[in-house]
C-alpha cells in the first residue's frame, strides 16, 4: 500500500511531483480546505507535510490537525532550521522538520520515519522516571518498577536508558548490551517490532533492555525523534520505562510523550526544591495528573518527616521507598535488581508502587506473609 501524504499549504509543484514519482499517494490540500478534505471523524493520511515555507510563522492548523488525528505524523518543510520555531512544532506534537536546501531524499525519509512510527496504534503504557538530582536513587527505581512490571504482568516490558552517556542502568541488570538508544535513533526510520526487539536485550530480569549510548543527543531535532522512539516503543512493548536524565527542555518535550512522569525525591532539602520545582514545571507541561512524587531511601528517623517533604512539594507523596543500604548494594553487586530478592521492605514497595502506576491489580495482601497464602499465591 503506497503511503497516502496530505501535502498542506505548498505551492511547490516539484516537491509534489518528486514525492509521487517516490511512489507516495500525494494529496495537496490548501490550508483553508484542511478541514473539508479531512473532516472530524475520518481517518486521515498516514502522513501530514506542512509547507511553511511561504509563511512568517507556524500556522495554527498544525496544532489542530495534531489533536484531531494524534497517531498521524507530522512533517515540517521549512525555510531554515530555527530553533525556537521548532521548539514551538514540537510543542504542536510535529514529528520531523526539513529545512532548505531541499533534499527530496530528506523529505522521503522523514515521511517514511513518521509513517511508519505511527501504523500500529499505542497500546503500551509509558512511565518515565527522574531524579531530582544524582543520586537519589532514580535509576534504581526504574530498573525495580521495569523488573516488577514484567514480573506481576507477564507482559513484554522495555526499560530504555535515555542518559546521553554512561548510563548505568544496564549495570544494575547485569547486562551488556551490544546496540543502544542511539542506533534506535539513527535507524528509526528502518523500524518494525522485529528489528526494535532485535536492537533491545533481553534481562535475566526479564524486562528487555535499551541501554545508553556514549554519544551525545543534541538539540531539539534529536528530542522529535527521542519522541517518535518512546511513541514506537509503546507499539511494541506494553509497559515502557524510561530512566531519564537530569531535565532539559527539549527532554522534557521528549518525555511529554509519556504517559505518567514519576519525579523522585528524597529527604534533603535541597534536592526537595529542586524536586519542587520540576515537577511545577511538569505540571504545567504535561497536566497534574499525569505527574507523581516519590520519596527513596525514606528514613522515618530524619529529620525531615513525610509531612514536611509534603509541605515542600506542595501536596502528598504518593509513593515511599524506604532506605536499605544493604539490599541496595547486595542487589548491585549481583547484577539483579532487589525486586528479586522476595520479602523485603523496599521490594514490596516497589511492587505496590508498579501495580499502581502500572494500572495492575494490587497484591493480594495475605502474599506479603509467610505461610500457605504466600506460598498458593506464587508472589514470584
Ligand atoms: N531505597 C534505597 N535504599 C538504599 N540505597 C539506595 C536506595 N535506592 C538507591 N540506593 C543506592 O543509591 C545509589 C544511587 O542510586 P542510583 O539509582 O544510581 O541513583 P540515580 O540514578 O538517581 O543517580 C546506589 O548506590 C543505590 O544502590
Ligand atoms: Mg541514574
Amino acid at each position: 500500500m503506497p503511503i497516502a501524504v496530505s501535502l498542506v499549504g505548498s505551492d511547490d509543484r516539484d516537491l509534489l511531483m518528486r514525492l509521487r514519482e517516490r511512489g507516495f499517494r500525494v494529496a495537496q490540500v490548501a490550508l483553508s480546505e484542511l478541514d473539508m478534505v479531512h473532516p472530524i471523524g475520518s481517518k486521515g493520511p498516514d502522513a501530514f507535510v506542512f509547507d511553511v515555507r511561504g509563511l512568517s510563522r507556524l500556522p495554527r492548523e498544525i496544532g489542530q490537525v495534531k489533536r484531531q488525528f494524534p497517531s498521524v505524523g507530522t512533517v515540517i518543510v521549512a525555510r531554515a532550521l530555527d530553533p525556537a520555531e521548532m521548539l514551538e512544532a514540537m510543542r504542536m506534537g510535529v514529528n520531523e522538520w526539513v529545512a532548505e536546501p531541499l533534499q527530496y531524499s530528506d523529505v522521503d525519509a522523514a515521511i517514511h520515519r513518521v509513517a511508519r512510527v505511527v501504523t500500529k496504534p499505542l497500546v503500551g503504557r509509558t512511565i518515565a522516571v527522574l531524579g531530582a538530582k544524582g543520586g537519589v536513587g532514580s535509576t534504581t527505581v526504574a530498573v525495580n518498577l521495569a523488573t516488577a512490571l514484567r514480573v506481576a504482568s507477564g507482559q513484554p516490558t522495555l526499560l530504555m536508558d535515555l542518559h546521553l552517556a554512561h548510563g548505568d542502568a544496564a549495570l544494575f541488570f547485569g547486562a551488556e548490551p551490544r546496540f543502544s538508544v542511539l542506533d534506535a535513533l539513527e535507524n528509526i526510520h528502518r523500524l518494525d517490532e522485529t528489528y526494535f526487539k532485535g536492537l533491545a536485550t533481553t534481562t535475566k530480569a526479564g524486562p528487555d533492555l535499551l541501554g545508553s549510548s556514549n554519544r551525545a543527543l543534541q538539540g531539539t531535532m534529536e528530542a522529535m525523534r527521542v519522541r517518535s522512539l518512546i511513541e514506537f516503543a509503546a507499539t511494541a512493548y506494553r509497559h515502557v520505562v524510561l530512566d531519564c536524565p537530569r531535565v532539559d527542555a527539549a527532554m522534557i518535550d521528549a518525555i511529554d510523550a509519556a504517559s505518567t512522569v514519576v519525579v523522585v525525591a528524597n529527604q534533603e532539602l535541597a534536592t526537595l526544591r529542586a524536586a519542587s520545582r520540576i515537577a511545577n514545571d511538569l505540571r504545567l507541561r504535561c497536566g497534574p495528573d499525569r505527574v507523581r512524587l516519590a520519596l527513596n531511601r525514606f528514613d522515618p528517623l530524619s529529620e525531615i518527616r513525610q509531612a514536611d517533604v509534603e509541605r515542600v512539594l506542595g501536596g502528598p507523596v504518593k509513593y515511599v521507598f524506604p532506605s536499605d543500604y544493604r539490599a541496595a548494594v547486595a542487589a548491585l553487586n549481583r547484577g539483579e535488581p532487589l525486586m528479586l530478592e522476595p520479602d523485603g521492605r523496599l521490594a514490596e514497595a516497589i511492587d505496590d508502587f508498579a501495580r499502581d502506576v502500572g494500572g495492575l491489580p494490587a497484591r493480594p495482601k495475605d502474599s506479603s506473609k509467610s505461610g500457605l497464602f504466600g506460598l498458593l499465591g506464587g508472589r514470584r
